[in-house]
């Protein structure tokens, strides 16, 4: 008796921290997945294949549980081409496929609410207040804007590919996000002024998703690293990894997530993007990926 489920990981396209005071930002799943298999045992509890209890898969699964009214002893076996800690919402996508693998085999069906509670749920034992970025892109996928106030809501816009570049320097979303509030406190009037220019360029990344103009694109994400910059989020790595993607040859490029370390993205013309990765590989992990790929979903076990 077993069940699997997959599901995206994400990046920001614009947005990152000043969503954390109120402005929507620019989401998008990615086509790097993880996945679960989920299956009975006699005993045990609820428990990762290597015996581990304390992560969000594991908590994800048992709040799934609780709101079935069921008890269960289950084994979750994970797989996952996300790297961690990153920025890309791997342990929410771990935490979404699992609960989903584990509604298919306890109830035979999958409800996207249900799933984005529990890896919200799962997600609270890594990050102190997650915004719910990160599993409502896991859950639902697509290209979407997402608000504290309001969740996600997801656009029927598609952009083909994008470039990601891992610096592999993992840090904590949390410090990141306290850095980002001492500036606020610090030089309130100026970063008001950082908080309307984000909203300027959720409009204007808007606008050129839709007539899919890459070369605007880009121009928006430079534009938005200069106030992650401002706000004290980006990394000699970060600013090494955007300056290889300009020279040779992106559009435009800025960090994704948190920040501090974690990923870059850039936008590029497509027939380019094989020499950009060339150019790069030998100093950061590229990954060339599709946006807004499909939420979670039920495979094969
Ligand atoms: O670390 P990530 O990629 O999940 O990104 C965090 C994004 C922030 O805006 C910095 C924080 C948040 O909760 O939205």
């Amino acid at each position: 008796m077993r069940a699997a489920a997959s599901a995206p990981g994400k990046v920001i396209l614009f947005g990152e921290h000043f969503v954390v005071h109120g402005a929507p930002a620019l989401v998008a799943s990615i086509d790097l997945r993880a996945a679960a298999i989920v299956e009975r045992a006699e005993s045990g509890g609820v428990r990762l294949s290597d015996g581990s209890k304390d992560n969000p898969a594991v908590k994800a699964v048992e709040h799934v549980l609780r709101r079935l009214g069921a008890s269960a002893s289950l084994i979750i076996e994970i797989e996952s081409r996300i790297p961690q800690s990153v920025g890309l919402g791997s342990s929410a996508a771990l935490a979404a496929s699992s609960s989903a693998a584990a509604l298919h085999l306890l109830a035979g069906r999958l409800d996207l609410n249900l799933i984005l509670e529990s890896s919200h749920e799962g997600e609270k034992i890594i990050h102190y207040m997650p915004s719910g970025i990160d599993t409502s892109i896991a859950t639902f996928g697509g290209i979407g804007v997402y608000a504290r106030s309001s969740g996600y809501k997801k656009l029927d816009i598609a952009l083909e590919e994008i470039l990601v570049v891992n610096t592999g320097m993992r840090r904590r979303t949390g410090d990141m996000v306290l850095r980002v509030r001492g500036f606020a406190e610090r030089e309130p009037e100026q970063f008001k002024q950082l908080l309307d220019e984000a909203g300027r360029i959720i409009e204007e990344g808007l606008d050129a998703l839709r007539s899919r103009d890459l070369e605007r694109l880009g121009m928006l994400m430079s534009r938005n690293q200069e106030l992650l910059r401002v706000v004290g989020v980006s990394s000699p790595e970060l600013e090494e990894a955007i300056a290889m993607c300009l020279d040779a040859g992106a559009y435009g490029a800025k960090l994704t997530g948190a920040g501090g370390g974690g990923c870059v993205i850039a936008a590029a013309d497509p027939d380019k993007m094989d020499e950009i990765i060339s150019r790069i590989s030998g100093r950061f992990e590229v990954f060339r990926v599709r946006l807004g790929v499909e939420g979670v979903r039920v495979e094969r076990p």
